[in-house]
């Protein structure tokens, strides 16, 4: 079988990692190209050639959040397992999060530090997913054994027209999110004496407070150039794109130490008619 010669610009790379469906193969291809790029083998940013949808492994098998099985209380291994699928299926798509927002919006019109910030995203997503496929192995399970749910596309597919609109929405809520979440993981982690997955988790959760920042940092990047004021921009960004109510309580510490203050997320209005 002959190997295809990797692609010679960034977005060709990123479009790559999306169109590879194995989950392990997918965050191999992830740090391979993340690697090229940082040692000068790609050297330009090509032309947008995101796909519709990233190719995904055949299982796990994807269930709308509603009908996703509740967690029963089941023994400790099966709890931790069950996290740890359920964190995994979060670093697979944010894998593709990093590498569609590179892929899709590829223009010579931004900086070139732009690239580089979501290009060492994509790598450390690929760690993580890597770091809790060992943690999953350890178990006697693998990514793939559990169902898992189909949601987290969704908010790619919202804002795939504009790049401030996906920064609003994937960084600055979601990754947000996480930081607000992990700290109650890793201390379940530690309660089931768990202390390697606890440890995978803290490691992730340090990489996430530096995407909250790059989101942040490139939201207020672009909302400069179009002139517009990032709090209020952000604030309909999401009331537009984003469904339900973002939920307190707020990891403030760690939000603040993304640069992401509460100016922006304190006092949401929940509804459009507040
Ligand atoms: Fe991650
Ligand atoms: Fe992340």
């Amino acid at each position: 079988m002959s190997v295809p010669s990797p692609p010679t610009d960034l977005a060709a790379a990123a479009a790559s990692v999306l169109g590879t469906a194995d989950a392990r193969a997918k965050a191999e291809a992830s740090r391979a190209a993340a690697a090229r790029w940082r040692g000068g083998d790609i050297a330009t940013i090509g032309a947008p050639a995101a796909p519709e949808r990233p190719a995904r492994p055949p299982r796990p098998e994807l269930k709308a959040p509603r009908e996703m099985p509740k967690r029963r209380a089941a023994g400790t291994k099966e709890t931790r397992v069950a996290l740890l699928h359920a964190v995994a299926h979060i670093e697979l798509n944010a894998i593709d999060l990093a590498w569609d927002i590179v892929a899709r919006f590829a223009s010579p019109e931004l900086p070139r530090e732009f690239f580089d910030d979501w290009v060492r995203v994509g790598d450390d997503e690929a760690r993580h997913f890597l770091l809790l496929a060992g943690r999953l192995a350890a178990l006697g399970a693998a990514y793939g054994d559990l169902p898992a749910h189909d949601g987290l596309w969704q908010a790619a597919h919202e804002t795939r027209h504009d790049p401030l609109a996906r920064l609003a929405i994937v960084p600055l809520v979601l990754e947000a999110r996480g930081l607000d979440v992990t700290p109650a993981m890793i201390a379940r982690f530690e309660r089931l004496g768990d202390d390697e997955s606890a440890a995978v988790l803290r490691v992730i959760y340090a990489d996430e407070i530096g995407h909250v920042a790059a989101g942040r940092r490139w939201f207020e990047w672009l909302c400069a150039r179009r002139g517009a004021a990032p709090v209020e921009t952000w604030r309909a960004l999401v009331r537009t794109h984003f469904k339900g109510a973002l939920k307190p309580p707020f990891n403030d510490d760690a939000r603040a130490k993304a640069g992401f203050s509460g100016q922006y997320y304190a006092a949401l209005p929940r509804t459009s008619t507040d």
